[in-house]
């Protein structure tokens, strides 16, 4: 089959490797139908993310056909069109019984890092019951696909963990699409305003067109100035840093109102600056969270119900054996106007 495998910093191929084979009975085998690439996976290919083997397969997203089930495997049948999480979960260790599926004793982010992912005609998914989720009819298979990592990362890390009510100020540092789809999702809860904050003036007309209420094209001081301005200097209620820098962390520190919550989804690879000398007597919250899905059945009857414009996020098209020139769209997002990219397995 087809893959697209990583060969260590800067290094990677489409190439032929043997299909995948059920290893475990508690294991599926999926057909991919339509995958895509995520900004995780050019941090990966940055040598980012030191967990992730020359050799790997990448990819933690994507729609397909069940191929091949374990015999412990149940509520599906082969030919099921499914949605695979990018987050592996086995349902039963204490982390899963609490709904912490990230940290799953057996699970968690392993497809695309430590197994073999999504890039690709196959995909082992492992601990199937609990990691696949079925397609309902009539579902427009592209939006699904925004379902296995973005909306529930977005919405978990970002709109919960920053607990958004009805109505408050928030603003989001990041227009990428993790930031779009805090956007998206804090519109459940009716904020009062949403500000997006980001250097790229095509992602802020995106933003726009799915309910921004105010635009800041600005990367630190002067995007901090421009929110106190809007905000006759009180700051935000919510602040999401969707961008994972310690210049992006820093505007949430600096905008964030008295009683307000500061939610981090960044990945963040090098030291931030706590100003807890200035924080410390304004009642603050600041949370942390690698994504769950345990959100994911929910998000998906909002899509079925049509309250998420997810249509707005997919901007590029290839089918996989173009695989190397959707990574090169998507590694130049601002010159080629990029957001999610769809990746069809014909
Ligand atoms: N916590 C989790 O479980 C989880 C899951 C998935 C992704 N992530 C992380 O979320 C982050 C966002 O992901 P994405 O795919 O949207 O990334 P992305 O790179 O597509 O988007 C980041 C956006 O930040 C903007 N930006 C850069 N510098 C900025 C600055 N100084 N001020 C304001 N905006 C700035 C960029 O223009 C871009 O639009 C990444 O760090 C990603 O790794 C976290
Ligand atoms: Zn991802
Ligand atoms: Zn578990």
């Amino acid at each position: 089959m087809n893959a697209l495998v990583y060969h260590g910093p800067g290094k990677k191929n489409l190439e032929d490797r043997p299909k995948p084979a059920l290893q475990e009975v508690t294991d599926a085998i999926i057909r991919i139908s339509k995958t895509t690439i995520c900004g995780t996976d050019l941090h990966i290919l940055k040598g980012h993310v030191p967990t992730v083997a020359e050799g790997r397969v990448l990819g933690h997203e994507g729609i397909g056909f069940i191929e091949e089930l374990g015999s412990a495997v149940s509520g599906y049948k082969v030919g099921d069109l499914v949605l695979i999480s990018c987050i592996t979960s086995c349902a039963k260790c204490d982390y899963c019984r609490r709904g912490m599926y990230s940290h799953c004793r057996e699970g968690g982010w392993i497809l695309g890092n430590t197994i073999d992912g999504t890039q690709a005609e196959y995909v082992r998914i492992p601990h199937a019951s609990n990691s696949l989720h079925p397609i309902p009819v009539g579902a427009d298979v592209e939006s699904m696909v925004m379902l296995s990592d973005i909306l529930p990362t977005g919405y978990e890390c970002g709109v919960l963990n920053g607990c958004v009510k009805p109505g408050d100020t928030v603003a989001i540092v990041g227009a990428g699409p993790i930031g779009l789809a805090a956007l998206l999702t804090a519109q459940f809860y009716a904020p009062a305003s949403i500000f997006m904050i980001d250097p790229d003036d095509h992602r802020l007309a995106v933003a726009r067109h799915l309910g921004a209420t105010a635009l800041v094209n600005g990367t630190s001081a002067s995007a901090v100035e421009k929110v106190l301005a809007i905000t006759q200097g009180q700051g935000v209620d919510v602040v999401i840093e969707a961008v994972g820098m310690p210049v992006t962390f820093d505007i949430c520190q600096s905008i964030v109102a008295a009683g307000g919550h500061i939610a981090n989804v960044g990945v963040h690879g090098e030291s931030v600056v706590l100003r807890l000398q200035e924080l410390w007597a304004r009642n603050i919250t600041i949370t942390t969270r690698l994504v769950d899905t345990v959100t994911t059945p929910q998000l998906l009857k909002a899509v079925m119900a049509g309250h998420l414009m997810l249509g707005g996020l997919i901007t590029h098209r290839f089918p996989l054996s173009e695989i190397l020139r959707a990574y090169d769209t998507f590694g130049n997002a601002a010159k080629e106007q990029a957001l999610k990219i769809i990746i069809s397995n014909n």
